[in-house]
């Protein structure tokens, strides 16, 4: 991520999300269709929570993020969710997901989880406390995952395999995930994988719904 000059205030960015904010949301159109409250974990440069806010205006999209993340968030969201007119996305939870998840005001309203990059960047057991998370939220109906995944142990391209080492030597417990292990650990959630999309300079997105 780098930094940018904006009129207001430095806003984070990432280039990476402008890129993959499009084809991202070809996909959460259709399976977002029926959701009505999104939580976003990891939100990051909140890219992704301004734009697809904008575009599924009939849900409410509320961001969360670890504490670093926060004062970056909310500036994109006051700036341009303000510029935008965007009545529908919300100010960052402080969410690290191996906490308690501060959402008891929300749990029986979100129907809708959706996070991006982040299962590689996090730990094992932090993925496996994501998942874990899930079960407070009573009435989940659909998740959606973006990022690179593996296939039977395999990488499905030489730059993932790259991304995969630099993600290593930066943090040893970091690394691209196997899906089979992502499926599984839903499958404790009762979600199903529903479509697996190709998205991009070998990224995914899985969408998941409750069996
Ligand atoms: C590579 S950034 C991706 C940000 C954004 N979603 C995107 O696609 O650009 C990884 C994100 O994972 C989040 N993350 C890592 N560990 C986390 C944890 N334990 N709980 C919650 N979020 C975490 C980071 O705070 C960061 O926002």
């Amino acid at each position: 991520m780098t930094h940018s000059a904006h009129p207001s205030i430095e806003l984070p960015f990432s280039q990476a999300c402008e890129n993959n904010k499009g084809p991202i949301l070809d996909v959460l159109l259709q399976a977002f269709s029926q959701s009505q409250h999104v939580l976003e974990i990891g939100s990051g440069t909140a890219q992704h929570a301004v734009h697809f806010a904008r575009h599924l205006p009939h849900v409410l999209w509320q961001t969360s993020d670890q504490t670093d993340y926060i004062a970056g968030i909310i500036a994109r969201c006051q700036q341009e969710g303000l510029a935008l007119g965007l009545d529908n996305l919300r100010l960052p939870l402080m969410l690290d997901v191996t906490q308690p998840w501060p959402v008891k005001d929300i749990a029986k309203s979100i129907d809708a989880v959706f996070t991006a990059n982040t299962l590689h960047i996090m730990s094992k057991t932090m993925v496996e406390a994501f998942f874990d998370g899930l079960s407070q939220l009573d009435n989940l109906s659909t998740l959606c995952i973006y990022g690179p995944f593996n296939y039977q142990g395999q990488f499905t391209s030489d730059s993932n395999r790259q991304f995969d080492a630099f993600l290593k030597l930066r943090d040893s417990q970091s690394g691209i995930r196997d899906i089979e292990w992502i499926i599984e650990l839903a499958q404790q959630q009762r979600l199903s994988l529903n479509q697996d999309v190709a998205m991009p300079a070998n990224n995914r997105v899985l969408h998941f719904k409750k069996a």
